[in-house]
């Protein structure tokens, strides 16, 4: 069974992967946050630099496109190709209001006609794999069978299913129900991703669902990050890992940053799934919280208990 880091537009970025992978191991691979294709080239170029192995000196992400328009796509598939990429991902899970009102996203779950076009003419066009990260269905899991149906018409590389709707945003339980009926129809290679946040999740859903190709975690490893070794078996998480993690995104992001101020507010976002795992410390989550110098972060950080 894979496991994949999950994509996580802000948070995952180039810098944060080179830093967990120098720390933890057990992730296949990561994918790497959507890029938008844009006609300024200058913008496009800068977010393919973050895929480029110089970025990513643990191995090449996966790269995955918001998109609903098929010419965008193809000009965009002809220029990662220049840089090596074989593959690529559609984003159709992407819930926030700005992505969806414009149809792309989870938003593109809307038009099932304009999908269904979209995809018979970027699986004509396109000579690179395409895998699709897609919700159950925009307003419920009831759509997961046509869905399903469409994808199926198409030789789709992985069909990773983010089992919620677009209109669940990430809150509510996964709609196993839902997945279920995709794991039982698609025909390609499936990966499950949704609320795995410790062994036993892992271990609940591949009891259930045997024959997947794949597994994706997003907010579990970041809470966790450690939760892929400890997945394969290896030891568990302690504080003393998560500190020095602290210390080297520090050190990985202040000069990608350029100031404290920014490093910062990066290093604070990963630590409000961290405290998660230290739900009897308001304190220490206030001192994090309310940090204004990295200094004062990482002593906050220091007091940690053991887990
Ligand atoms: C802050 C944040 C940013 C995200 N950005 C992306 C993204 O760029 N592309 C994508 O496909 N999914 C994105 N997601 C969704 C995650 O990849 C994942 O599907 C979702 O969090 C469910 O998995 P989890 O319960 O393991 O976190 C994002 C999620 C969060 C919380």
């Amino acid at each position: 069974m894979k496991l994949y880091f999950a994509p996580m537009e802000g948070i995952t970025t180039a810098t944060f992967r080179r830093t967990h992978a120098e720390l933890f191991d057990g992730a296949d691979a990561y994918f790497a946050p959507f890029l938008t294709p844009s006609d300024n080239e200058k913008i496009t170029k800068k977010g393919i630099a973050g895929l480029l192995p110089d970025q990513n000196p643990q191995g090449t992400p996966r790269a995955q496109v918001l998109c609903n328009n098929a010419l965008a796509f193809h000009k965009f598939t002809e220029k990662i190709k220049c840089y090596g990429f074989s593959e690529l991902n559609l984003n159709l899970g992407c819930p926030s209001n700005t992505v969806t009102r414009k149809g792309r996203g989870a938003g593109f779950l809307k038009d099932k006609t304009a999908l269904s076009a979209f995809l018979d003419q970027i699986f004509a066009e396109n000579d690179i794999r395409i895998s699709i990260k897609t919700r159950t269905g925009y307003e419920s899991g009831e759509e997961m069978d046509e869905l399903v149906s469409m994808y199926n018409r198409h030789p789709v590389s992985l069909l990773i299913v983010h089992a919620r709707a677009g209109l669940d945003y990430y809150k509510s339980t996964p709609d196993l129900a839902a997945f279920r009926r995709a794991y039982g129809k698609s025909k390609h290679p499936l990966c499950y991703n949704g609320d795995i946040c410790s062994a036993e999740d892992y271990n609940r859903i591949i009891a259930e669902f045997p024959d997947l190709d794949s597994v994706m975690i997003g907010r579990g490893a970041l809470k966790n990050p450690a939760l892929f070794r400890e997945i394969r078996g290896g030891k568990p998480l302690a504080t003393g890992e998560l500190i020095a993690f602290a210390r080297k995104l520090c050190e990985n992001y202040l000069p990608v940053m350029g100031c404290e101020k920014y490093t910062l507010q990066k290093l604070k976002e990963i630590w409000v799934y961290v405290m998660q795992n230290f739900p009897d410390e308001p304190k220490l989550s206030k001192a994090i919280k309310k940090a204004n110098t990295l200094a004062d972060f990482l002593s906050a950080v220091e007091c940690l208990p053991e887990l």
